[in-house]
Order: C-alpha cells, then sequence, then structure tokens
C-alpha cells in the first residue's frame, strides 16, 4: 500500500507558515508591507500581549475587492506579480502570495476591507485557516487586519515564543524599519493601549528620525548624496561620536527593502575604519536604489538576504557614499578652525529643515547616545584638515589631519595621512551581532 500522501492544504500551510512567520513581528511586517504595498499613507500597528494574543494593522490603501477577499488566504494568491519575470520589475514588497495564508493557518484572522470605488465593505474571519463568515461590512476606505491568539494551533511554534515584552520590542523594531525606509507615510505604533511611536509622514527622512531615535541622534547626522553606475545612495551617517557597541542600529535599505548584507556593513565600517575603535559600530540609514536586475531578492522566505550582481560595485558605492560623506563633513568643519564647536544649525545639512511639530510620542529609547569609552584615556576634538595633495603612491588624495589630543593625563597634536583611496575589497565580515 502507497505510503507517501498528498499533504492538505491547511496543513501544507502551517507548515509554509513556519518559513515566513516566526513570531508577533514576522506577523506585523507582512500586514504592514501590504499595506504599504496598497498605497497607504497611513498605517497604524497595535498590539497587547507582545502581538500575541492581539494584533491590528489598520491602513488607508487601496483596499480588497470583496470578490478578491477569500482568495486573499490561498497560497500563490496575489495581485502584485502574474510570472516570474515580473520579479526583475518589482515594485512591490511583497511577490510570494504566502503572507496571509500563513498568517491566516496559525491564528483566527479578520479582514475587513473597502475598495474606494465600491459603496460597501466587506468582512472576512477565518480560524486556523478555515473560513468562518464571510459578510457586508460598513468600514472606511482601507483595510484593517486583526490577527488574535498566533500559534494556537501550532504549540511547538508558541512554545518557542519569548516574553511579552520581548516580542513587542521585535515589533517596534520591525514598525521603526518600516517607518524610516516610508517617510512618505505615517506610521502609529500602539502597545496595550499606550502610543509608542508616530512618524510624521511628511517625506522628510531626518524628521523621521527625529520621531524613531530622538534628538541627540537626529543631530549628529551627516547626509550621505553619492551616485554610481546605475546604483544610488541617500540618507544619513552618525557622526563617529554616535557610535554604538553592536551593528543593530545600521539600517540599510535596497529599494524600499529592509535588508541585512555583509558586504554592505563591511563597506560602511571600512570608510569609518580610521575614525572608530574597535569594536565600534556606525548608524546609519541608507537608502540603496538600482535596477531590480541587479539583485535577487527571492533568497530568503522572509526577504531579509538579497544576492547582488555585482558585489564590487555596491561596496564601492557604500565605501565612496560614506567615505565623501564624512570627508566633506570633516572639511567644513576644518574651515571653522579657531572658532567654536559649530552650533547645531550649522551642522543642520543644507535643504533639510529641523523636524518640526513631529508628533513624536516617543521616549528617547535607542538615543543613548555614545557609551563610555573605557578603551581609552583619550578624547578627540574636531580634526583640522590641510588641503587634499594626491599622492604618487596611492594615485588618491591624501589628507594630512592634525588631531588635538587631550587626556585626563596627556595633551598634544598629531599628524596622521589618510588616503582617499579604499583598501580592497574584503573578503572577511565580523560577525554580525543580532539580536536572537
Ligand atoms: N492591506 C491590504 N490592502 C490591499 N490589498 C491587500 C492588503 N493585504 C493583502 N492584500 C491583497 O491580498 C493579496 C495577498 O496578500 P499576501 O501578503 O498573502 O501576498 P503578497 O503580498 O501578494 O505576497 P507575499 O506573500 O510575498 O507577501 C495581495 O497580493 C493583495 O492583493
Ligand atoms: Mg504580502
Amino acid at each position: 500500500m502507497s505510503k507517501i500522501v498528498i499533504l492538505d492544504e491547511n496543513t501544507a500551510s502551517q507548515i509554509a507558515a513556519g518559513e515566513v512567520i516566526e513570531r508577533p513581528a514576522s506577523v506585523v511586517k507582512e500586514l504592514a508591507e501590504n499595506s504599504i504595498d496598497a498605497g497607504a499613507t497611513q498605517i497604524t500597528v497595535e498590539i497587547r500581549n507582545g502581538g500575541i494574543s492581539y494584533i491590528r494593522v489598520t491602513d488607508n490603501g487601496s483596499g480588497i475587492e470583496e470578490d478578491d477577499l477569500e482568495f486573499t488566504i490561498e497560497r500563490h494568491a496575489t495581485s502584485k506579480i502574474r510570472r516570474i519575470e515580473d520579479l526583475d520589475g518589482l515594485a512591490t514588497m511583497g511577490f510570494r502570495g504566502e503572507a496571509l495564508a500563513s498568517i491566516a493557518s496559525i491564528s483566527r484572522m479578520e479582514i475587513t476591507s473597502k475598495t474606494r470605488e465600491s459603496s460597501t465593505g466587506s468582512s472576512l474571519k477565518t480560524e486556523g485557516g478555515r473560513i468562518v463568515s464571510l459578510a457586508q461590512a460598513g468600514c472606511p476606505d482601507g483595510t484593517t487586519i486583526i490577527v488574535r491568539d498566533l500559534f494556537y494551533n501550532t504549540p511547538a511554534r508558541y512554545k518557542f515564543l519569548k516574553k511579552d515584552s520581548t516580542e513587542a520590542s521585535y515589533v517596534s523594531e520591525t514598525v521603526e524599519r518600516l517607518a524610516l525606509a516610508y517617510p512618505g507615510i505615517s506610521f502609529r505604533f500602539i502597545q496595550n493601549g499606550q502610543a509608542q511611536l508616530h512618524t510624521p509622514g511628511n517625506h522628510d527622512l531626518l524628521s523621521t528620525i527625529y520621531s524613531v531615535f530622538g534628538k541627540e541622534t537626529a543631530s549628529s547626522l551627516i547626509p550621505v548624496d553619492y551616485k554610481s553606475d546605475g546604483y544610488s545612495i541617500s540618507g544619513f551617517i552618525g557622526r563617529p561620536e554616535i557610535a554604538r557597541g553592536n551593528r543593530n542600529s545600521q539600517y540599510m535599505y535596497l529599494n524600499g527593502r529592509y535588508i541585512r548584507n555583509r558586504i554592505l556593513s563591511k563597506a560602511l565600517e571600512d570608510a569609518y575604519k580610521t575614525r572608530l575603535m574597535q569594536n565600534r559600530f556606525p548608524f546609519c540609514v541608507l537608502m540603496i536604489r538600482t535596477s531590480p536586475l541587479n539583485y535577487d531578492v527571492n533568497v530568503h522566505p522572509q526577504k531579509l538576504e538579497v544576492r547582488f550582481a555585482n558585489e564590487n560595485a555596491v561596496h564601492s558605492l557604500v565605501y565612496y557614499g560614506c567615505e565623501n560623506a564624512l570627508m566633506g563633513q570633516s572639511m567644513i568643519r576644518s574651515f571653522g578652525s579657531g572658532q567654536a564647536e559649530p552650533t547645531r544649525e550649522a551642522r543642520q545639512p543644507a535643504g533639510i529643515a529641523e523636524p518640526q511639530a513631529t508628533p513624536s510620542i516617543r521616549k528617547e529609547k535607542t538615543i543613548r547616545g555614545p557609551e563610555p569609552r573605557q578603551e581609552s584615556l583619550f578624547e578627540e576634538k574636531s580634526p583640522a584638515f590641510s588641503l587634499p595633495r594626491f599622492s604618487e603612491k596611492t594615485a588618491g588624495p591624501v589628507f594630512t589631519v592634525k588631531e588635538e589630543i587631550s587626556g585626563e593625563r596627556n595633551s598634544h597634536t598629531r599628524e596622521k595621512k589618510i588616503s582617499g583611496e579604499p583598501g580592497p575589497l574584503p573578503d572577511e565580515a565580523p560577525a554580525a551581532e543580532e539580536k536572537p
């Protein structure tokens, strides 16, 4: 007798869900990404008990047609691509047609939605992936999805959840990452009835950084804007003083998608090499844009990893983008040599307004500022730069840096030379310090 059977749809979905949905934060990521794909300008994420018992994501996006509602929880059901070649021009966060099917199969879910064109909305309730009801509903334009009792029918998964506060912090991090990537969308995050984050949605990245990280970080940034060979990089990097003890504050995005990539982190850190002590990691919020033809996003079910076609080009882009920004910043400071440390206003990048009336409800969470440096007795003070001259050896500009060094036991000036050329592409990156 045959021992091999084809699993029923629901069991297959629950297994597939394991790849995409690890914890409440994964649900929030998938739901909010759907809202972004739907063109929302306002997204509210609300959780209770770290999202384990309750998650609600509300948007003012395009909405879902009543006839389409029950398809949303089918596996491989998507409105975003039609064939594999469509990935080459992908403009949306989603494309697998799997997220809602996965979430539905491991929770009690309710989708309420209305398009602008239809006069009434509709609501679909499911339990463990099975439809419980589908009915018309009065609701505003857009979509609200409620996910209750995550993993209630997969105890093995449930067991691995951490305590509510830890899960809540993962959700918070997820919302922050999305908010930074989309300054044109106003994000709200409410935890156990309390507002935690509200970004302005005014298309200004600096205002959004201010809302997420607070004043201290927002006032210690250097703008980055650089293009090369079909790639561009923009955003902000932190002045060396706000470097952190791990890489968790490196926010890098590829065409609006938060990614983790060894080459990008390495290139960023190479640019800071002479400016940071060991085991200090730069803060950054960097947006890389290029044609989807230059990378493959279909590497990982959670889409956190991508494969670049030309890793050297990406390394150079990030390295030179950040190196130029750091150099430019130092040069600007040196022009004021002999004067006092520039005021915050003077340091503010041209064209970027001080965030005004930012609805920042957030406490200064991640803004601990530099941690005490125990490694050195010395404190660096405004380095002054000589005009660049070209070196025959490196064929690149060489800057002589005068650093005034003062410390508890010492005070002197030293000179060192910095070459404008980067070293060869390093093949080893220190292992990322990730949260569990
Ligand atoms: N908030 C929303 N607003 C409008 N349409 C939505 C929303 N959420 C889901 N949809 C519709 O439901 C479909 C299924 O969503 P689902 O997240 O499962 O798949 P996807 O986004 O297409 O791909 P992926 O699995 O990669 O996320 C989407 O293609 C979209 O048409
Ligand atoms: Mg999706």
